[in-house]
């Protein structure tokens, strides 16, 4: 499996098949690529934010690619005129040999449109399995406890944790986390793409390493392969 950082939440996750998660790409200055340049199966979004949804339907439409939301977000990506495939907690997606589980976060999700915002459902995260091997994306989101089901139901090699706090968890949360998870690897995210979430992801690693968990930081576009 390999695990490309495209910056901020975004991922390319692939083993055969390829999955997109959170192409906020137009606008984030720490992106590699540009979003004409991104091939997938199948685009995964976590919630209505605009640093998530980024250019999802654009590329959904462009590249004749499905975009798997909660329900609600996927009804407003179809009357954009992409194809959304809607879900909901607990449910599994096979898609075309991607298993892709649909998990809670502890967030909001509305869709900024016209100065105030849509109601975008419920935020979440996905556990992403391919050939075998599973990610945990925990999308945006503060520590809750459920964290240690996700670890204990679908037992991710990797957890891919937003780490920049004010919005979601900060590093120290996102140990605490990791700890409850127990994956093999995290990779933090949502970091210091702007100043107020600004963060070192380093200040993981010792207390990680004690628990047998590798902390990887990645920069944008670089990958991880396991
Ligand atoms: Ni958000
Ligand atoms: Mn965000």
């Amino acid at each position: 499996m390999k695990i490309t950082w495209l910056g901020h939440s975004a991922f390319v996750i692939e083993d055969g098949k390829k999955v997109l998660v959170d192409p906020f790409i137009t606008g984030n200055d720490a992106s590699p690529v540009k979003p004409d340049d991104v091939k997938c199966d199948l685009i995964a979004v976590t919630h209505g934010h605009g640093d998530h949804l980024g250019d999802a339907i654009f590329i959904g439409k462009r590249k004749n690619v499905p975009i798997v939301a909660i329900y609600e977000l996927a009804e407003y990506i179809n009357s954009k005129g992409a194809n959304g495939i809607g879900m909901n907690f607990g449910g599994t997606l096979d898609y075309k040999g991607i298993k892709i589980s649909m998990v809670p976060a502890l967030h909001s999700s509305g869709i900024s449109e016209s100065k105030f915002s849509h109601d975008g459902g419920l935020p979440a995260g996905f556990v992403i399995e391919l050939n075998g091997k599973r990610v945990y994306h925990a999308g945006d989101t503060g520590l809750f406890g459920d964290m240690k089901l996700i670890g204990e139901i679908y037992h991710p090699d990797v957890a891919l944790l937003p780490v920049g706090g004010l919005f979601t968890m900060d590093t120290k949360l996102a140990t605490i986390a990791a700890k409850w998870i127990r994956p093999k690897f995290v990779i933090p995210m949502h970091y210091s793409t702007w100043p107020p979430i600004k963060a070192n992801p380093e200040e993981m690693r010792e207390e990680l390493e004690k628990e047998g968990i590798k902390l990887l930081v990645l920069k944008p576009g670089e990958s991880f392969q396991f």
